[in-house]
């Protein structure tokens, strides 16, 4: 079994992701966390959004660099979808992503793997895919909140501007833009605590098999 789990920032890809796998015990890849790896590796050597440096880190991405400090803070979220916007990097990526979704750990059932392309792009042959989304409004108060718990600092406007910023360059990019597959279920999350979402996603995924 493999689950395609796409949907833009703060739409609650990451708790539903956790609750799937171990419902259906499958290993879980958040590709997001590779895109933010690639994007603080970038911003070391300099400009995230230049071709040569963006490509230069995603060629010498290694398993240890999705543990980076600062990894799941929103300057990492800005420089990831500065990164993601390039073609040759996803395409660096893409394999990466197939061979884990293809080849999970013995023990597993199978794989989730959640990002903004994975129903189009990284496995468009699997039944099992999700959309999952909510009101801008209802995302920036999620991450604001995320964020305060983590002891970062935070304005709410900043966080809002931030987020509408990087939801109009992931949806516009010429490759892979976020985008439901036509066979996704879409879940509005805005109404539904994380339960509920869940349970829909697996009414939804037991209706496939
Ligand atoms: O946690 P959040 O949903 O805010 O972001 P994320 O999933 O960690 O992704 C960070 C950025 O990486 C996104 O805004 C995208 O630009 C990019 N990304 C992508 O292009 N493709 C993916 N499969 C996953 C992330």
């Amino acid at each position: 079994m493999i689950i395609a789990l796409d949907g833009p920032a703060a739409a609650g890809k990451g708790t539903l992701t956790r609750k799937l796998a171990e419902y259906y015990n499958l290993a879980m890849l958040d590709t997001g966390l590779i895109y933010r790896a690639v994007g603080l590796k970038a911003v070391l050597k300099g400009d995230p959004s230049d071709n040569g440096i963006a490509i230069e880190a995603a060629k010498s991405l290694k398993p240890l660099d999705l543990e980076m400090k600062n990894i799941r803070g929103e300057g990492a979220a800005k420089y990831a979808s500065l990164v993601a916007a390039i073609p040759a990097v996803r395409d660096i990526l893409l394999g990466f992503q197939q061979d884990f979704a293809h080849n999970p750990p013995v023990g597993k059932s199978g794989s989730i793997l959640d990002g903004r392309d994975i129903g189009t792009i990284v496995c468009p042959d699997t039944k099992f895919k999700l959309y999952i989304t909510a009101s801008l409004e209802v995302r920036t108060d999620r991450r604001y909140k995320e964020l305060q718990e983590r002891g970062e600092e935070a304005i709410r406007s900043a966080v809002l501007d931030d987020m509408k910023a990087r939801d109009q360059r992931d949806s516009t990019r010429a490759l892979s833009p976020l985008t439901p597959a036509r066979d996704a279920k879409i879940i509005d999350s805005s109404y539904f605590n994380a339960e509920e979402v869940f349970s829909l996603a697996k009414k939804f995924i037991d209706s496939q098999t």
